[in-house]
This record gives C-alpha cells, sequence and structure tokens, in this order.
C-alpha cells in the first residue's frame, strides 16, 4: 500500500515494522480532536486565500462527514496509515476525492498532533478540576459530621494527642484544595495552540494562527515554533499534578484500610466498595482503596516513563515523542476513576464514633496535656515533660492511665498538682482547648469547614 508520505521511497513495507511505527492503536482517541484540528485549519486556509472558498468548503463538509461517522462509530482505523492523522487524511480523501491532499498545506503532523494533545489535555483536565471539587464536597459535609467526633491523633502510628476526626478528614480538603489549584493553574499553560508551527519552522504560507486559535477556543499561540513542536511539559505537568494528587489519595486510601481493620475498626466502607473473598467466608476487603493506593505506582510510572522519554532529544520533533501518548491516556482514566471512587466511598462510609471515641480513652494521649499544665503554673517545659515522663512509665509498669493516678500520688510528685487536672486530661477538653489559628478545636474545625463551603 502507498504511504501518504510514500514519494521519496521505493523500498517495500514491511508489515511488522509498521506494526511497529504505528500509533493508531492508541492515539484513535484523538479523533475528535484531530478532526477538530482540521476544520479550523481549512477554514483559516479558506479566510486567508491559501486556498480558494470553495476548496475550502469542500474540505471542510468532507471533515464534518466524518465528524458525524465517528460520533455514530462507523469510522475504521487502519494500521496501514499509521496514526490518527493519516488516517482521517485518507478517510477524507475517501470522502472527497483528491482535493483531500489540500488539507495539508502550510501543515505538519508536528503541529497537528501537539494541537490534538492540547485540545484533549484541555477537556480532560477541566473534567478532573470537576470530579476534585466534587470530592472536595464531599469531604467538607463529612466533616461537618464529625466535628465533635473524637479519634486519636498519630505521630509515628502512635497515640499522639487527640483530635477532632473533621479535622483529620479537613487535612484532606486541604490538600485537594492545593491539587485543585494546581490542576487549575496548569490550564493556561495548556490553553495555548501550537498549530501553525508546521514541522518546526513556521510556513512560508500567509496563515494566521490567531484564527485557528480562536476557533480552537484556545487563549493564545506558542510564541516560538520550534518549542511548540517539541516540549511535551504541558503532559509533564499534568502527569506530575496528577502524581501528588494520586499521593494524597493514596495516603488516604492507607488509612482507610487500616480504618476498616479488625484492630481498628473506626470505619465501615459499603458493600459496594468492598469486596469478598473466594475462599474466607467472612472477608470484607477495601479492594477498592488498595488498588487506587497501587495505581497510584503507574501514574508514577507515567510521570518517570515521560521524563525519561524527554531527557535527551535535540529539538525539534522525535518519533520518541510518539511515546507521550499511552501514560497520558493512562493517567487520564486513572485519576478521573479514582477520584469517583474515592467521594462515593468517603461518602458512603459509616464512621464509628464509639470505637474512635473510646481509642481516645485508655490510652497516654492525654501526656502532653500534664505536661502544657505544668509549663503553664511554671514550671520548665523539659522538666515538666520529664516528671510526666516517669508517670508514664509507672502507669505502664502498673498497668493504669493518667487519669487513674490518684491526686495524693500527683501531689507527692508536683505540689503544682490540682484536682482540676483530671478535667485537664480529658482527651474531649484536650481537643478543644487546642484553639491556636488552624488547631483541632471544635471551634477552629468549625472555622475552616465554614472558608471551605465558601470556597467551593
Ligand atoms: N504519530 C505521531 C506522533 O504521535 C505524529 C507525528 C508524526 N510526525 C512525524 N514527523 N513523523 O508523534
Amino acid at each position: 500500500m502507498t504511504k501518504l508520505w510514500g514519494g521519496r521511497f521505493d523500498g517495500k513495507n514491511e508489515a511488522w515494522i509498521d506494526a511497529f511505527g504505528a500509533s493508531i492503536s492508541f492515539d484513535q482517541a484523538l479523533a475528535k480532536q484531530d478532526i477538530l484540528g482540521s476544520l479550523a485549519h481549512v477554514k483559516m486556509l479558506g479566510e486567508t486565500g491559501i486556498l480558494t472558498p470553495e476548496e475550502s468548503t469542500l474540505i471542510s463538509n468532507g471533515l464534518t462527514n466524518l465528524q458525524k461517522k465517528l460520533a455514530n462509530n462507523e469510522l475504521t482505523f487502519t494500521i496501514e496509515n499509521e496514526d490518527i492523522h493519516l488516517n482521517i487524511e485518507k478517510m477524507l480523501h475517501d470522502e472527497i476525492g483528491p482535493i483531500a491532499g489540500k488539507l495539508h498545506t502550510a501543515r505538519s503532523r508536528n503541529d497537528q498532533v501537539a494541537t490534538d494533545m492540547h485540545l484533549y489535555l484541555k477537556e480532560e483536565v477541566s473534567a478532573i478540576i470537576e470530579k476534585i471539587k466534587h470530592f472536595r464536597s464531599v469531604l467538607v459535609a463529612k466533616a461537618e459530621e464529625h466535628i465533635e467526633t473524637l479519634v486519636p491523633g498519630y505521630t509515628h502510628l502512635q497515640h499522639a494527642q487527640p483530635i477532632s476526626f473533621g479535622h483529620h478528614l479537613m487535612a484532606y480538603y486541604h490538600m485537594l484544595t492545593r491539587d485543585y489549584e494546581r490542576f487549575n493553574e496548569s490550564l493556561k499553560r495548556i490553553d495555548l495552540s501550537p498549530l501553525g508551527s508546521a514541522a518546526l519552522a513556521g510556513t512560508t504560507f500567509p496563515i494566521d494562527r490567531e484564527l485557528t486559535a480562536n476557533e480552537l477556543g484556545f487563549s493564545g499561540i506558542y510564541a516560538n515554533s520550534l518549542d511548540a513542536v517539541s516540549d511535551r511539559d504541558f503532559i509533564l505537568e499534568f502527569l506530575s499534578n496528577s502524581s501528588l494528587l494520586m499521593m494524597h489519595l493514596s495516603r488516604f486510601c492507607e488509612e482507610l484500610i487500616l480504618w476498616c481493620s479488625y484492630e481498628y475498626q473506626f470505619v465501615e466502607l459499603t458493600d459496594t466498595f468492598s469486596t469478598g473473598s473466594s475462599i474466607m467466608p467472612q472477608k470484607k476487603n477495601p479492594d477498592m482503596a488498595e488498588l487506587i493506593r497501587g495505581k497510584t505506582g503507574r501514574v508514577y510510572g507515567n510521570l518517570f516513563g515521560l521524563l525519561t522519554i524527554m531527557k535527551g532529544l535535540p529539538l525539534a520533533y522525535n518519533k520518541d515523542l510518539q511515546e507521550d501518548k499511552e501514560g497520558m491516556f493512562d493517567t487520564v482514566a486513572t485519576v478521573s476513576a479514582s477520584l469517583e471512587i474515592m467521594a462515593g466511598m468517603i461518602d458512603t462510609m459509616t464512621v464509628k464514633n464509639d470505637n474512635m471515641q473510646a481509642s481516645t480513652q485508655k490510652d497516654f494521649s492525654n501526656a502532653t496535656e500534664l505536661a502544657d499544665y505544668l509549663a503553664n503554673k511554671g514550671l520548665p517545659f523539659r522538666q515538666a515533660h520529664e516528671i510526666v515522663g516517669k508517670l508514664v512509665l509507672q502507669c505502664t509498669q502498673n498497668g493504669n492511665y493518667l487519669q487513674d493516678i490518684p491526686l495524693s500520688d500527683y501531689q507527692a510528685v508536683s505540689p503544682l498538682i490540682e484536682a482540676d487536672i483530671y478535667e485537664v486530661l480529658d482527651a474531649r477538653q484536650a481537643v478543644i482547648r487546642r484553639n491556636s489559628a488552624g488547631g483541632t478545636s471544635f471551634e477552629q474545625v468549625r472555622l475552616q469547614i465554614t472558608q471551605a463551603k465558601q470556597s467551593l
């Protein structure tokens, strides 16, 4: 079969080599964008007089037919036509005859493919932004239900200080808000048109790049044709933002998995987001959370794959760049699904308030309260720390807790300790007292939630 670029070749094609070089198996996902780009390009060719109005209309109509066929799933792509651009051009040829060959005037596949991907990512990133926003609103709603639910706060996965479960959920809200901002900010760099850069150097034809950019809804054009066809930093930025987002989701999933375990029993996920075991009848596994944690690895892989592809490439286009697509598509699918699953999982999970609360009672997470109490009464904090540490050691030997120590024993250790100590040691009071800005007190968490609701 003759290639669209076959003029200077007289050797024969080998199907297995063609298959290795082809990208149509995956870049057919860009068919819609490819036709849109061609529609804008041919309109511009007509308006600038590069093609006659009749030629432009004829090609335009052919492309519109292809658009309809695509929508009805009537297009069949072939490996012989290598990639989405050549497939569409060949189909246009079948549709309107040799005049189709004028479409590629003043254009190269190099600016064409970059344009397709900018259009694609602009749409997908906008959809991802909306999904993050929805998940943020789910988090705020859950947090609001649990402002006064106590849960152990951990460091080193050891009970540290009791906190509000709403505060814990709001921590993720804020991480997701930064993800939201990062994706939003990246849009201004995705929203640029490479079209008209041609192969690398621009073109001798009197094209109008602003016109095509406008037509495609881009807010500007790349200022340098070489840059426009060479760089994939807009995809890398997407993969990098996605990696950060997935890292946040993955940490959250890790916590959900722990919280579902028999040892914690802090939450229960609905059946929809859980699966059973083929051998152990009692099992209810948090598979979806585990999968999101697992899929974070492939998103990182996609980022590192493309970073590695890019690092040694001389300007301008190199075929290596064809490898930029599968990781991008895969990441879009992974991030979109993960966000939807997270939102559903958190929205429907049962929080076992009593278990969380109970877990803050029989522990030493009130040790800081006692140290702060002594420091408040003038004892240097380091000394207070030492005294409380000794008391904790005694308790662990006696099998009891700070709140079980009789007042007389406390006063034997330090006359500064008075009867009000038992209220101070209470977990709920400990949370309420942490009223510094951004702290876990109910008042501060309420404030965070009010502000979050305003910004959503
Ligand atoms: N399929 C190619 C890609 O995805 C399109 C660009 C081809 N350009 C070229 N000069 N061979 O990168």
